[in-house]
């Protein structure tokens, strides 16, 4: 099928706009996190944002390569909510609408793309699907986390690092202040099950 006319260019053209407001919302996110002092939950923001920024990347290549490395303006509408960022419920929203990605809206691009004869952008997005389930369980177990003010506490004794010095201890509980660099607390290391 010709690309230009088929539905596959539309549906990347609104991939890439997703996937860019997914880096820039993250960065958001971490930019607020920091703000709290959490500079462990803003890294792990800043690494969802660059996989991201990633996928808009390989979006992008694909546009070119089936555009012969120019593709005209395409138009595409949408809706783009703006919320207030806050902890308590933007680690929620952005679970959400990430299992969304990977369980309705990327399969059934995927789905469209092998019908209109492009496999290789269908084996694209079937990966990046994988990686945006991965996205809305990380965020899920940080709502999580953050909602029940547990990022630092354990039911059973764990071992804690600090992101800063590397400082590692046994606890029930991660300490307030670095024993070896006086970082804080939000420099040690949540450990999140879905990334491991
Ligand atoms: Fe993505
Ligand atoms: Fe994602």
């Amino acid at each position: 099928m010709d690309f230009n006319t088929s539905q596959t260019k539309e549906n990347l053209a609104r991939i890439f706009a997703g996937e860019c407001q997914d880096g820039a919302r993250y960065q958001f996110i971490a930019k607020c996190a920091t703000s709290q002092g959490l500079s462990y939950l803003a890294d792990t923001m800043k690494m969802l944002a660059k996989h991201e920024m990633a996928h808009a990347g390989v979006i992008y290549d694909f546009l070119l390569k089936y555009g012969g490395g120019k593709m005209e303006n395409i138009e595409i509408s949408a809706g783009y909510p703006f919320e207030d960022y806050h902890l308590e419920s933007s680690f929620k929203s952005c679970s959400g609408a990430e299992l969304s990605q990977a369980k309705n809206i990327y399969p059934h691009f995927a789905k469209i793309a092998i019908d209109e004869g492009f496999k290789d952008i269908a084996s694209s997005l079937k990966l990046i699907s994988d990686v945006e389930y991965m996205h809305s369980q990380v965020l899920l177990e940080m709502a999580q986390k953050y909602n029940a003010k547990k990022l630092y506490k354990s039911a059973e004794a764990k071992n804690w690092m600090c992101s800063n010095c590397g400082h590692r201890h046994i606890l029930k509980e991660a300490w307030k202040t670095c024993p070896l660099c006086s970082y804080p607390q939000g420099y040690v290391a949540v450990s999140f099950e879905s990334l491991q």
